[in-house]
């Protein structure tokens, strides 16, 4: 068996929030090359989508390898040095817990990870996104999964017809539940529509059970109880041969979607299918954005990646996004451009609420003001 792992973290940004400084990407992959050298992953790249570092390695440990991740950890104690020193902003901004201890989990870094045995043909796609929360996941992937008007091969090819089993966490409450796909399509929609609670944590084939997509679910300010930046989550989609083709996988991107996110985490706002080179939001922090790398794994081996945004067939959905931020952001810190207050990571209501408590007084012809 397989293990590509995505472990991504932001460790300081060049500027402000927008980009990953070049010398924090080049020690990440000199790492990288001596983790192959040492035996300690099969291969390994380096990459960034805004402010995010994403170690992008196969493996033979698993998932959870305590292995894996503490190479990370500690590769992401490295850049946030080389953050510190550059004077970058927010260094070491996810790494929440100053010991490691066996792995990633409740620390801050993001990470998705499949484990799989590799096909003769086995096309991925790691999907890296910034300025947004996990659950922006949850409508790309019911529509590569589960929707017929955007995956052809849910009608055409008899290994997709089955259909395909969403699991799903509730992070508020840290369970899980299983939903399959076309049958209780209704109930997951119920639930993944409200995405920041509920996000889609891995699909796999009703007909051969094999693990298609995984992504990386937690959420930051839940683990630290206050506003430590968005989540910035990755995902990893298998493709072809029984799952939906590449351009299946890519297509619910061709529709630049609401996620929560953007400006201090804080609004909504489009998220935005860019290159690599066009990964670095910067209007009002966003808007927010998404890069697609393709490779093809043999032998472990990691053989790409290709750009796959990188194409004028999404040009029309970035000019949709920009159309929509123009709209939005005319709304300035009114909701719904704002986020809904229980969901402001910011604890500034909760400070004013405080401060003006002896302000408020009853409405006329009420008894008293009513209790918090
Ligand atoms: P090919 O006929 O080029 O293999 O294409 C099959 C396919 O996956 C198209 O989506
Ligand atoms: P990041 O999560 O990408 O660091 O964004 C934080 C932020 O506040 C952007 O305005
Ligand atoms: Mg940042
Ligand atoms: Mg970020
Ligand atoms: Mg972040
Ligand atoms: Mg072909």
């Amino acid at each position: 068996m397989t293990t590509l792992s995505i472990i991504k973290a932001d460790t300081g940004g060049f500027v402000g929030h927008s980009a990953v400084h070049p010398e924090m990407l080049a020690v990440a992959e000199e790492a990288l090359r001596e983790a192959v050298s040492d035996g300690l992953i099969l291969d390994g790249h380096a990459d960034s989508c805004g402010d995010d570092i994403s170690l992008i390695m196969t493996h033979e440990h698993g998932a959870d390898s305590e292995r894996i991740h503490g190479f990370a950890w500690q590769l992401f104690q490295r850049t946030t040095g080389i953050a510190q020193r550059l004077g970058l902003y927010g260094a070491g901004q996810d790494l929440l817990s100053d010991a490691f201890s066996g792995n990633l989990r409740g620390m801050g870094p993001g990470y998705a990870e499949l484990e799989f045995t590799e096909r003769p043909s086995e096309p991925v796609i790691c999907f890296l996104a910034d300025k947004t929360e996990p659950g922006a996941w949850n409508l790309p992937l019911y529509k590569m999964f589960a929707d017929p008007f955007s995956s052809a091969g849910l009608v055409i090819d008899a290994k997709m017809h089955a259909g395909f089993s969403f699991e799903v966490y509730d992070l508020y409450e840290e369970k899980r539940i299983v939903f399959d796909t076309p049958a209780q399509s209704y109930d997951l929609l119920m639930y993944i529509g409200a995405p920041a609670r509920y996000v889609v944590h891995s699909v796999s084939s009703i007909s051969t059970g094999v693990l298609a997509a995984a992504t990386s679910t937690q959420r930051l300010s839940l683990i630290a109880g206050k506003y430590v930046g968005k989540d910035d989550p990755v995902m990893i989609v298998r493709a072809q041969s029984g799952l939906p083709a590449v351009g299946e996988v890519l297509e619910p991107f061709a529709f630049p979607y609401t996620v929560a996110g953007c400006m201090r985490g804080s609004h909504h706002a489009p998220i935005m299918p860019v290159s690599r080179a066009q990964a670095h939001p910067a209007r009002f922090d966003g808007p927010p954005r998404v890069v697609a790398l393709g490779f093809q794994i043999k032998n472990g081996k990691l053989i790409g990646p290709r750009d796959l945004f990188d194409d004028p067939s999404f040009d029309r959905a970035r000019a949709q996004a920009n159309e929509v931020m123009d709209y939005l952001r005319r709304q300035g810190p009114f909701e719904p451009h704002r986020l809904a207050l229980e969901d402001l990571e910011y604890t500034t209501m909760h400070a004013l609420e405080q401060r003006l408590a002896d302000r408020w007084e009853a409405m006329p012809g009420v008894a008293a003001p009513a209790a918090h």
